[in-house]
């Protein structure tokens, strides 16, 4: 899960180990009041309504309005929240760079574990409700059905980046920490596959290609900033290190 503290950009990454110990020590020090001022409302703001889905489900449940699958109404609800999360999550960085507002970054884990929390609980509705704890049939579907496949290979990776995502494992894991984190953009792919294979069946494919485009933009937009930083990179004379 992308932290908060973390550097983002190819610029950041290249800077030197003593630049980005410094990077780190302000980020984590007291932020400059201009920040703060709206920062902490609108963090508990986005906690607050992060809960949305979660309260849906329950107060549907309570109020006998979940259909009459209650079981396939949670997991597709959960599954589509998770897939929502993971997009607000990966459109934090185009925004920041595009707005210039670099204080967005710091709703990124946030939102990360927020996708993590509604992955967990669409697996679990799955595991529990679905399957009834039967690691045999679990196993069997993970194996037979490519769509579980790739949800379940999402889900593992996102859990991968959850128990990352402390700032102590930022710190322990240093550079590793960032290759790790890349791992957002195959969860991005994945869940989109996942998506679009459990609608293939069903012919109804216009949801998975609105995600899918909002993806394709996403993580598209990622490899044009990359690709322009490598070249600018490339022509710089051998010596001259980036301000
Ligand atoms: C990052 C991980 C995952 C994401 C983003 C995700 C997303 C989704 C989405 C968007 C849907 C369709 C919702 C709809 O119909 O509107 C869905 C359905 C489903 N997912 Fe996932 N999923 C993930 C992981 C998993 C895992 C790990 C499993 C089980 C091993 C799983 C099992 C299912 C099942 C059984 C359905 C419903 C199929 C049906 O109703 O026919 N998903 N998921």
């Amino acid at each position: 899960m992308a932290s908060d503290t973390q550097p983002v950009s190819q610029t950041e990454r290249r800077a030197p180990r003593a630049a980005q110990a410094s990077a780190t020590a302000t980020s984590t020090a007291k932020r400059p009041a201009s920040g703060a001022r709206w920062i902490v409302p609108a963090k508990i703001a986005v906690f607050i309504a992060a809960w949305y889905p979660l309260a849906r489900i329950v107060l549907f449940g309570m109020t006998d309005r979940l259909g009459a699958n209650p079981i396939e109404f949670i997991t597709r609800s959960t599954g589509l929240w998770t897939l929502v999360f993971l997009c607000i999550t990966l459109a934090v960085t185009p925004l920041r760079r595009l707005t210039g507002i670099t204080a967005l970054a710091r709703f990124r884990r946030m939102l990360g574990l927020y996708a993590f929390f509604y992955a967990t609980l669409h697996f679990t509705t799955y595991l529990w409700f679905d399957k009834w704890f039967d690691v045999a049939a679990i196993l069997k579907d993970i194996g037979k059905r490519p769509f579980i496949t790739v949800g379940f290979a999402a889900f593992v990776l996102l859990i991968a980046l959850a128990v990352t995502s402390p700032r102590a494992m930022v710190r322990k894991l240093g550079r590793r920490w960032q290759t790790l984190h890349r791992a957002i953009y195959a969860i991005g792919g994945l869940a989109i596959l996942h998506f679009w294979w459990m609608k293939a069946g069903k012919h109804d494919l216009i949801l998975p290609k609105i995600y899918g485009a909002i993806m394709v933009a996403l993580l598209g937009w990622r490899l044009i900033v990359w690709l322009r930083e490598r070249r600018l990179e490339t022509r710089r004379p051998p010596g001259t290190a980036r301000k």
